[in-house]
């Protein structure tokens, strides 16, 4: 796969812009008349379905610096075994399902060149996803649920504003946090409660706004240990009960967000991964003497 490929499979993502849902629509469509089995990996309303083929684009994009996120990629397979029950051979009829989409959508637009650029560039990065999906163990039968999604959830919440303003009220928080603020110093706290709302938003169901780079990826080069996932998770917490929310909903809220665990915990600096010259892992050492300023308990245990 030449830089060229890369370079022409990210351009013609950025294109697409705009009409990834009509192009999502179009790859179900043929997926599905082809292999109606698949069913059973891809389920969920449609809202969930173009999330999936959203995080698909947003990953190949990313290939522009696949030597760089080789052991990202790896890991991303090892979660389609695992957690999806995604097999190796299902990625035949995945790519043709995405080519003959394209076809449809680019119609003249969709060159000899470009169809090989993408050819290249599915294969390469679907043959490091599938040496990791046969070396993991097999997902469970009927498959180990997949709880970054909850689709009726917005709607509990009371839609878009209420998700916004817990995000707001949790980065004020988290920002001036001891330890995980040391994550966030120089970043644009409005800016990350908009993203966070954009991205949460379409896991609770809603319309996918958000344009950003999938959760595994935009955390790579941070080494975020799972004791500060729990950290973190007891600050949203109280924000979301500070909203006056449900018991009920705030677990629904923090069963999604557990669901992107898994692409972002690591245990050593040696698992970051950077993804361009002059980048270097983000880490953050507990403060001496660190005590959280969460209101709930559930936050840190001893383990
Ligand atoms: C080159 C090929 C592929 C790429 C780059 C890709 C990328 C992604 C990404 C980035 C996610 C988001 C979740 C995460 O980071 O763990 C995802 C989720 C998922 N993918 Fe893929 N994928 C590919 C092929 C496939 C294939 C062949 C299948 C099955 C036929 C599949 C099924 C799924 C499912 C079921 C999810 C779970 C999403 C959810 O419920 O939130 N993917 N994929
Ligand atoms: C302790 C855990 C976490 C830490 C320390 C952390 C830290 C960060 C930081 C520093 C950024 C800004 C990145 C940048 O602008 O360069 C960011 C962005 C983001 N994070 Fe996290 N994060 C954590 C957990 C999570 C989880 C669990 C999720 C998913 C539910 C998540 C979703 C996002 C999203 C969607 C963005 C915006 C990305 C964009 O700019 O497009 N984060 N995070």
């Amino acid at each position: 796969m030449s830089l060229e490929h890369r370079r022409r499979v990210a351009a013609c993502i950025e294109d697409i812009g705009t009409d990834i849902n009509r192009l999502s629509q179009n790859f179900y469509r043929h997926l599905l008349q082809d292999d109606p089995a698949l069913s059973r990996v891809f389920s969920g309303n449609t809202a969930a379905l173009n999330r999936k083929f959203f995080n698909m684009l947003a990953a190949l994009k990313n290939v522009k610096h696949l030597e760089k996120i080789e052991a990202s990629i790896q890991q991303l397979g090892e979660r389609h075994g695992c957690q999806y029950a995604v097999l190796a051979e299902h990625f035949t009829p995945t790519k043709k399902a995405l080519v003959t989409a394209l076809e449809e959508h680019l119609g003249d637009g969709f060159s000899a060149e470009l169809r090989q650029a993408w050819d290249a560039v599915f294969d390469e990065v679907a043959d490091l996803m599938k040496v990791a999906i046969s070396a993991a163990p097999p997902a469970e039968d009927d498959s180990a649920p997949v709880t970054g999604y909850d689709g009726d959830l917005l709607q509990a919440i009371g839609g878009e504003e209420v998700v916004l303003r817990i995000h707001r009220r949790f980065y004020d928080v988290i920002f001036e946090e001891p330890w995980l603020g040391k994550f966030f110093r120089g970043k644009h706290e409005t800016t990350l409660a908009r993203k966070q709302t954009e991205f949460m938003v379409a896991a609770f169901g809603g319309e996918n706004r958000y344009r950003g780079d999938t959760p595994a990826f935009v955390h790579m080069h941070m080494l975020i240990t799972r004791e500060q996932l729990e950290v973190r998770e007891a600050l949203l917490r109280d924000a979301i009960r500070a909203e006056g929310l449900s018991e009920e909903i705030v677990e629904r809220w923090l069963r999604v967000d557990r669901g992107f665990w898994a692409g972002l915990v690591k245990t050593s600096e040696e698992e970051c991964v950077l993804k361009c010259f002059g980048q270097y892992p983000v880490v953050a050492k507990m403060p001496q003497g660190y005590v959280s300023v969460a209101n709930t308990s559930t936050a840190v245990d001893d383990g």
